[in-house]
């Protein structure tokens, strides 16, 4: 299976980082969106990440050329002739249900279709295809272009022909692709979620504040950001999204949301997104901690 167009569901954060690393490496990309105004959006962060990369001396082309292989498009139609699909869109797994079988009928029959889903079964939106065989989970990290992981993730009815073609275009993105199964947060959200929502409950219970508990992961364990400017990176909406579909899967307490976090979610408090989460980006550059 060669693989040489790329097509893209969403623009937005994961859309657009995937949709720039697949062009980065020499693919000619469509992205497709609802609406314009998203792609807009989407290449406005496309531009400013490759022009960072190009600044450091990081792009073997010229930012142009790599800008030149993406496309925008808001018909499907313009999806026919991939070769891989790469699904980023809102995690509803009723909604990706809804595209991937309206694709079946548009995109041909032995392109590859994948999903970057955190936590919906891969397994339960193949199966709204005919194509189940040739359907993988493709999971990024956020940002796209900066993390070297991605999850490659079989399910059940996956063909061995589709999860190693996705898996070689996987490295071919320059990024370090990891085999995994379709079980509920594959390998990093299963051990990453359970430490996020244990430093919200650390925090609740008096352990330690919100910039100690930070530091202490950052300075005693080396990891490049603590749990809570993590957590609000990756979204608050996000994680409590997660976490709720991993205690369903595996009714264990250290899946379970802790009530701040739904509480927090309640208030429109999603992190850097929002301006506001376990810190305050009223001044972006200098972030407070939240007081509760
Ligand atoms: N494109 C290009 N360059 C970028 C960029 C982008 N999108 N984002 C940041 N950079 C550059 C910055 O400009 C900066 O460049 P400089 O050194 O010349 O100033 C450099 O990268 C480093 O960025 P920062 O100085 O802002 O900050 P850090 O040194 O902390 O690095 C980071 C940023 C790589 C995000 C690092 O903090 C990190 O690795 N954090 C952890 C991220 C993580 O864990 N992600 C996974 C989340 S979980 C997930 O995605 C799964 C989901 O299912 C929940």
């Amino acid at each position: 299976m060669a693989i040489k167009k790329v097509g893209v569901l969403g623009c937005g954060l994961m859309g657009s980082g995937i949709a720039q690393v697949s062009a980065t490496a020499g693919y000619e990309v469509v992205v497709l969106e609802q609406e314009q105004k998203f792609l807009d959006k989407g290449f406005a962060g496309i531009d400013k990440s490759l022009a960072k990369f190009a600044e450091k001396g990081n792009l073997k082309e010229p930012a142009e050329t790599v800008r030149a292989r993406l496309k925008g498009a808001t018909d499907r139609a313009a999806l026919a002739d991939c070769d891989i699909i790469i699904e980023a869109i809102i995690e509803n797994v009723e909604e990706k249900k809804k595209m991937f079988s309206a694709l079946d009928g548009i995109v041909k029959k032995d392109a590859i279709f994948s999903s970057n889903t955190s936590s919906i079964s891969i397994t339960e939106v193949a199966a709204a295809t005919k194509r189940p065989d040739k359907f993988v989970g493709l999971h990024f990290f956020n940002p796209v272009p900066l993390m070297k992981l991605v999850e490659v993730v079989r399910t059940i009815a996956t063909g061995d022909a589709a999860f190693e073609a996705t898996f070689e275009f996987g490295k071919s993105l320059g990024k370090v692709p990891v085999r995994t199964s379709d079980k509920t947060g594959f390998i990093v959200n299963r051990l990453l979620v359970p430490y996020l929502l244990d430093a919200i409950r650390a925090y609740e219970e008096g352990v330690g504040s919100i910039p100690d508990i930070d530091n202490s992961m950052k300075l005693g364990c080396g990891y490049p950001m603590g749990p809570f400017t993590l957590l609000d990176f990756v979204g608050l909406d996000t994680t409590y999204y997660i976490s709720q579909v991993m205690f369903e899967e595996f009714k264990e307490r250290r899946f379970a949301s802790p009530a701040l976090l739904k509480r927090m979610v309640m208030a429109g408090w999603f992190g850097r997104k929002s301006g506001k989460g376990f810190y305050d980006y009223a001044d972006a550059s200098n972030p407070v901690p939240t007081k509760f």
